[in-house]
């Protein structure tokens, strides 16, 4: 079977890879020249455990390729994917479909034989039927069910550990009402089938909705458990405690139920945002996923505001300027990918408050290719900031640290260690601010210490 997959970013690289690891014949276009050509060179974009050996496999056995001409591809195609962005569009925050439709234009001049259309992007409800139109527009020929089909097949993959989400998945869900095109997405999932793997077959728009229900039930778990974290502060109670208390009903479960800064990324964010819109247009308004994005963002504010209260108590002793290092900047720990993540309000709000303010994450250390990639969303602040190279050189001279994601290689730190490089008096403690409760209290004595949750 040969698949051909439009647009080789995190999603169509990821399910391109691992469809080929499978056996079959896919191709990956794009329209990012120099990424192609750095791609056929097995360099890879983006960081992903497993990515890369996956992609050198498959090129080495011919299973992969990368190529800009997509119309060399479409006509001997069983299965194309769409896998382009669908960022928010700022006006109305729903999802902004001009990438796909323009996919989709792009695509049907080539389309020969009968071949499926599988949406892999996030799409809000009805988007697959607005895509056969523009085909019986371009095509009037072209007949549904017979020439084409149009299948919704959402991802559910999470950055860091993409590569077994789509081996092991949870489930695989499939959009289609055609027995032409179930067929063919039975034989494509086949692989995972042996595995026992549930393989929801429903029709084309829930499919779609489930992708958004999803991922607005899980950012629903998130700001829900944040807000209890706030709750067990006045109380002196224990928020991981009260994640396990009620994570033990099976009718909860205990996953995604951390505490942290608020969910960021790719997905969530954006997902929210227009499922949100989606349900205003069909003028049913999500009253719970409208409280989910507030909570969201002003839970971003409040946990800003409190590391702006410790530097302002600091200020007031020490009458000097104050130095902050943040550790982790990207919007979870093992990935690159710093989209909508805390760091990206936190670090200006902190520069403007005339903070000296340096950088430690093992994606963006000094000298590290990736700062370049930085500039992309932070250029109006990332020359005003200091970048480490390692832990201890954040910790040296600092006032305060703040822990914004969960890297593994925080989690065993020296911490009595590290507090004595620190800027430190008999007046004025150093500070470490734990949004992640990476740290115990007790390796955390020697530190006025900030957390989340918790009893302190
Ligand atoms: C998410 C979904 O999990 C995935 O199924 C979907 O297809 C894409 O979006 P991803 O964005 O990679 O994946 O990250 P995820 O691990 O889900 O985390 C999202 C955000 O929530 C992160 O900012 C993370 O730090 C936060 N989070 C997650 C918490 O704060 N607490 C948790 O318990 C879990």
């Amino acid at each position: 079977m040969k698949i051909v997959m439009i647009g080789s970013g995190y999603v169509g690289l990821v399910t391109g890879a691992c469809f080929s690891e499978f056996g079959f014949d896919v191709t990956c276009v794009d329209i990012d020249t120099k990424k192609i050509e750095n791609l056929n060179k097995g360099i890879i974009p983006i960081y992903e455990p497993g990515l890369d050996a996956l992609v050198h496999k498959g090129i080495q056995t011919q299973k992969l390729a990368f190529t800009t001409q997509l119309k060399d591809v479409i006509h001997d195609a069983d299965i194309v994917m769409i896998a382009v962005g669908t960022p928010t569009n700022e006006s109305d925050g729903q999802a902004d479909l001009g990438y796909v439709f323009k996919a989709i234009a792009d695509i049907t001049p080539h389309m020969d034989d009968y071949t499926v259309i599988v949406t892999k992007s996030t799409v809000p409800v009805g988007t697959g039927k607005k895509i056969v139109e523009l085909i019986h527009n371009l095509r009037p020929e072209y007949r549904e069910g017979v020439d084409f089909d149009v299948v919704s097949n959402p991802e559910f993959l999470r950055e860091g550990s993409a590569i077994e989400d789509f081996m092991k998945p949870d489930r695989v869900v499939v959009g289609t009402s055609s027995p032409l095109a179930k067929k063919m997405m039975q034989k494509l999932y086949h692989p995972l089938h042996l595995m026992e793997t549930p393989i929801l077959i429903t029709d084309r728009n829930t499919s779609e909705l489930i992708k958004y229900a999803a991922n607005g039930f899980l950012a629903l778990k998130i700001a829900f458990i944040n807000e209890m974290a706030d709750l067990c502060e006045i109380v002196n109670g224990e928020v991981n405690d009260l994640a396990k208390g009620i994570g033990l009903d099976n009718r909860i479960g205990q996953k995604f139920l951390n505490a942290g800064p608020g969910f960021g990324g790719s997905c969530f964010p954006k997902d929210t945002r227009a499922l949100a819109s989606t349900a205003h247009s069909l003028n049913k308004p999500s009253l719970l996923i409208d409280s989910v994005i507030q909570s969201n963002e002003s839970r971003k504010d409040s946990l800003i505001e409190r590391v702006q209260s410790e530097i302002q108590i600091k200020k007031e002793i020490l009458n000097r300027k104050i130095n902050v290092s943040i550790l982790g900047i990207t919007f979870k720990a093992n990935t690159d990918d710093i989209r909508e993540a805390i760091s990206l309000k936190m670090i200006p709000a902190l520069l403007k408050n005339d903070v000296s303010v340096k950088i430690y994450d093992p994606m963006y250390y000094k000298n590290s290719d990736r700062l370049q990639h930085l500039k992309d969303y932070a250029n109006d602040w990332v020359d005003q900031v200091d970048f480490a190279n390692s832990v201890n050189n954040a910790f040296e001279n600092a006032d305060i640290v703040v822990f914004l994601t969960e890297w593994n290689e925080f989690r065993g730190l020296n911490l009595k260690k590290l507090y004595k490089t620190m800027a430190i008096s008999n007046l004025s403690p150093g500070v470490l601010i734990d949004y992640r409760n990476l740290f115990d209290k007790e390796d955390a004595r020697d530190f006025r210490f900030v957390t989340i949750g918790r009893k302190t």
